[in-house]
């Protein structure tokens, strides 16, 4: 049988660490051949270039350079440079990852031309369709012909769309399996110039950064927490904009105890991670990232897609409600915070478990 030719999309930061798992098990496999396609939609050096050098990853085979633009004006124009790419290669079935843009781009132009879409991290839900993502996601899973789940919630959420349980596959959480891959070698590396004990911030949820009048919410918030812990916060690009231009950067900075970064290294980052007294996130990844390191979570959204991370889990949904953070993160501070347990295969093979289902798919077909 001719090698099956796989070709994996990247897109956005979150992708990166999904993609790095499957493509070193791809490679290792006999039978298989693999393009990366990286979309562009993430594109410089902190928000794409150093995950790429951080996880041992290959640069893509192809980068389609799309930048930053409207939903709209990205998701369309990914697809035209998606097609081309198809009119000049050829893929025996292309591989999605995620929520991002990318993901329900490549998958819808894929699945017109008649090739088969697995999509990784499939059914998750937040039943929130305010979410782009959430938008990608359903999406996403309505067209593709392999659906990977991370948790078992995933499967009922699936069928409840009228998915057939025969297109979907448990195979765990291949973020995880890229934690647990560079968990050793992070815990060596130096942290940045922080405090010994530290509360780690994320935020680039439109709803919170935004919405100005959620986005002062938000920093009146974490002035609030930096009272309890001091925090570090490393800043993505859309929250620095939005800081910026309603001059809350300003509060910020002004305020005792809160450490500004630049977007972090995929290193760096677990290396905060592993030093950190607890999160205070609104990321989805982050959310699972910190249930798996067995460290406490404050989400900073009214729902999550990843209940297992509450039921299970490290992480509690906070909303922006001042009172349940504030009462949470003094727990986490003393020591009591969730401690949890890892869900069910998130053990680092979950790559493999997707390449052995891939490999009977096309033995299936053959
Ligand atoms: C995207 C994803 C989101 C994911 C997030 C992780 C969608 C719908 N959203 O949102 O699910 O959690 O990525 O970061 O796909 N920028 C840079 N450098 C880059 C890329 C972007 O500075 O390499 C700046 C641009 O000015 C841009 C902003 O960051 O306006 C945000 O990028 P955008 O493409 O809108 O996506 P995210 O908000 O990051």
């Amino acid at each position: 049988m001719a090698d099956k030719r796989i070709m994996l999309v990247s897109g956005a930061r979150p992708n990166f660490m999904k993609i790095a798992p499957l493509l070193r098990a791809l490679d290792a496999r006999p039978g298989f051949t693999t393009r990366l396609v990286h979309t562009g939609q993430h594109y410089d050096e902190d928000m794409a270039r150093s995950f790429f050098r951080d996880l041992g990853m290959r640069p893509p085979d192809v980068d389609l350079e799309v930048g930053s633009a409207s939903h709209g004006v990205q998701t369309g124009r990914i697809m035209i440079l998606f097609d081309e790419l198809l009119d000049r290669e050829e893929a025996d079935l292309v591989l999605v990852v995620g929520d991002v843009n990318s993901t329900i781009a490549c998958a819808l132009v894929a699945v017109k031309r008649g090739i088969p879409v697995a999509h990784v991290e499939a059914g998750l839900r937040s039943r929130d369709r305010a979410m782009p993502e959430e938008i990608n996601r359903i999406l996403t899973d309505s067209i593709s012909d392999l659906l990977f789940t991370t948790e078992e919630t995933a499967a009922p959420n699936l069928h409840a769309e009228g998915i057939p349980d025969s297109k979907i596959h448990f195979a765990g959480n291949v973020m995880v399996d890229t934690l647990f891959h560079h968990r050793a070698e992070a815990a060596k590396i130096a942290l940045p110039d922080v405090p010994e004990r530290f509360a780690l911030v994320t935020l680039h949820r439109p709803s919170n950064v935004d919405d100005p009048v959620n986005l002062k919410r938000v920093v009146s918030i974490l002035v609030q927490s930096a009272r309890t812990i001091p925090l570090v916060f490393p800043v993505h690009p859309r929250t620095a904009a939005k800081l910026r231009e309603t001059g809350l950067r300003e509060t910020l900075e002004s305020t005792p105890g809160v450490h500004l970064l630049p977007p972090s290294n995929y290193l760096t980052f677990v290396r905060l991670l592993l030093a950190a007294q607890v999160v205070l996130t609104d990321s989805g990844g982050i959310q699972e990232e910190s249930t798996a390191l067995g460290v406490p979570c404050i989400t900073l959204r009214e729902n999550t897609e990843r209940p297992i991370t509450v039921s299970e889990g490290t992480n509690e949904v906070c909303g922006l409600d001042e009172e349940k953070i504030a009462h949470v993160l003094a727990e986490a501070v003393q020591g009591r915070g969730k401690s949890g347990r890892v869900p069910k295969l998130w053990d680092g093979k979950a790559a493999e478990r997707i390449v052995d289902e891939l490999t009977i798919y096309f033995e299936e077909r053959s």
